[in-house]
């Protein structure tokens, strides 16, 4: 099966949805795909200090700007989107992604483990590790940036069928990329890693993002891996029904293998 899956690097700029979305939209409208993973928030950027800017830029999940610009694209261009966005829920906000398919359906991931400063204005996911179907029922699983050190999250979405893993982004600290190849391996699935770059500033606090989006095949090989600075979408043709071999010699298979009885939860 020949699916094109792609992943968005670029600069956004804090608090500015409306010019977030337009680069976005510019980047985007040229490209053919199947499936595009870009990164967390974004939209809206990452560095808050107040729950007053989080308020300000959260989201209606299926009618919020986000999500309206990328149904519209998704029927456009005849291509599924996973992107990071501030949701507005009823009892608060979450730090979530949403994934948009061309027959405008928006299907919610609500991450599960935030890092440092996101636990003083997200509330903790509750959606779990479900499988969302993507263009041509691809098999698509959801986590989100830090959710990648918990090794659980990338196995629940294994252990459930996911054949790509879509992981957006906003990485501050050295090490994900690296440990996304682990990931695809010890899974045996498709990772697409989509990093933001640049600085950010908002008043005394200061973040560097890294950048280096990725896409790792099933074996760990790095399909390709941007640059720290660079703004720019990669698209590159898979197979998602390799994901499903878990193989690993004649004698061995990554799930069949495991010893559930000894380990611990
Ligand atoms: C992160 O989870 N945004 C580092």
């Amino acid at each position: 099966m020949e699916f094109k899956v792609g992943v968005c690097q670029f600069k956004p700029e804090l608090m500015q949805i409306d010019k977030n979305l337009a680069k976005m939209e510019s980047l985007l409208e040229s490209i053919s795909a199947d499936l595009i993973v870009l990164p967390e928030l974004a939209a809206s950027g990452y560095l808050f200090n107040s729950e007053e800017e989080v308020q300000n830029i959260a989201e209606d999940p299926m009618n919020g700007p986000t999500a309206t610009l990328f149904k519209r694209l998704a029927k456009q261009l005849n291509t599924s989107y996973v992107i990071g966005f501030a949701e507005k829920a009823e009892n608060g906000i979450y730090n979530s992604a949403m994934l948009v398919n061309p027959d405008n359906s928006v299907h919610i991931y609500r991450k599960t483990h935030l890092f440092f400063e996101e636990k003083r204005w997200f509330k903790a996911g509750d959606t779990g590790f479900k499988i969302i179907r993507a263009k041509n029922n691809v098999k698509v699983g959801l986590m989100i940036c830090f959710d990648w050190i918990f090794p659980e999250s990338a196995r629940s979405l294994a252990l459930s069928g996911a054949q790509i893993i879509a992981h957006p982004t906003n990485l501050v600290l050295p090490w994900c990329q690296q440990a996304m190849i682990t990931r695809s391996i010890e899974n045996g699935v498709f990772s697409v890693t989509s990093n933001r770059i640049g600085k950010e500033k908002n008043g005394n606090n200061t973040l560097n993002f890294t950048g280096m989006s990725q896409i790792v095949d099933t074996k760990g090989n790095i399909i390709h891996r941007m640059d720290k600075n660079e703004e720019s979408v990669f698209v590159t043709e898979i197979d998602p029904l390799e994901s499903d071999d878990k193989g690993i010699t004649e004698f061995n298979d990554l799930f069949l293998d495991r010893r559930t009885e000894l380990y611990r939860s």
